[in-house]
């Protein structure tokens, strides 16, 4: 790929860019075999390579919690499906790393040697790598649109219970109509919708709205229990 070549990447809000794809668990077609489910499209370098692997690991160690929170994972990579393949038996038969060990990658896992879904998602950021994918997360909600996008260079490892943590942030704020402040774990104040009258503005900074606690009038917050929003969110 052409260095400034211009490549259109989606973005928050769009619909999720669709395809077909060969993977380690069979054809999917995306985003629509979905449907009704939360999705994390994520990429990954290489087969084989050291960072991958321990992400793997972590990712596949956690994959019941996120499937839980109605979301299942989807890995993607610039190689063919018996790298794949190969990659996951070495992974579950010979890795032992930071206490796990026989882990099974059960989420597909895309072939891509074209790199026609990297393109198609902005995964290849050639100042990074004209031939390696860089590492994408993609947060799709159940209508098939993307919520959240990050993106961590070859280097970096993701931190996995981040990943969680935006997963219920996003879906926390869908349900109970509020947004989340910085660091915000479930248990957290959780932040209401700004006043949006003159007269809202005063009940509150008055402390008319007793469920609030307001540090202006544009910035007030309200508790929100865990068993609250887990139970909401969580299907054991
Ligand atoms: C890794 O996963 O270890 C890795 C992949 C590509 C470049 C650097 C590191």
């Amino acid at each position: 790929m052409e260095e400034n070549q211009v490549i259109a990447m989606p973005r928050i809000g769009d619909k999720a860019p669709e395809f077909k794809a060969v993977t380690t668990q069979g054809e999917i077609n995306f985003p629509a075999d979905y449907k009704g489910s939360w999705v994390i499209l994520f990429s990954h370098p290489a087969d084989f390579t050291p960072v991958c692997t321990s992400e793997f690991m972590t990712f596949a160690s956690m994959e019941q919690k996120f499937n839980e929170a109605n979301c299942k994972l989807v890995g993607l990579s610039v190689d063919g499906l018996y790298s794949h393949i190969a990659w996951l038996r070495t992974i579950k038969e010979k890795i032992e790393y930071k206490g796990m060990k026989n882990v099974e990658v059960k989420f597909p896992l895309i072939e891509d040697i074209t790199m026609e879904v990297a393109k198609k998602y902005g995964m290849i950021q050639p100042g990074e790598s004209n031939t390696k994918a860089v590492r994408a997360v993609f947060f799709i909600d159940p209508k098939g649109i993307i919520r959240t996008i990050i993106y961590y260079p070859l280097s970096l490892g993701r931190n996995f219970e981040e990943l969680f943590r935006v997963l219920i942030a996003l879906q926390t704020a869908d349900e109970f109509g509020i947004a989340t402040p910085a660091d915000w774990q479930p248990g957290d104040d959780v932040i209401v919708p700004p006043a949006g009258s003159c007269g809202t503005a005063k009940d509150r900074m008055e402390g008319k709205a007793d469920d609030m606690k307001c540090y202006d009038w544009f910035f007030c917050t309200k508790k929100l229990d865990k068993d609250t929003v887990l139970k909401k969110i969580l299907k054991k």
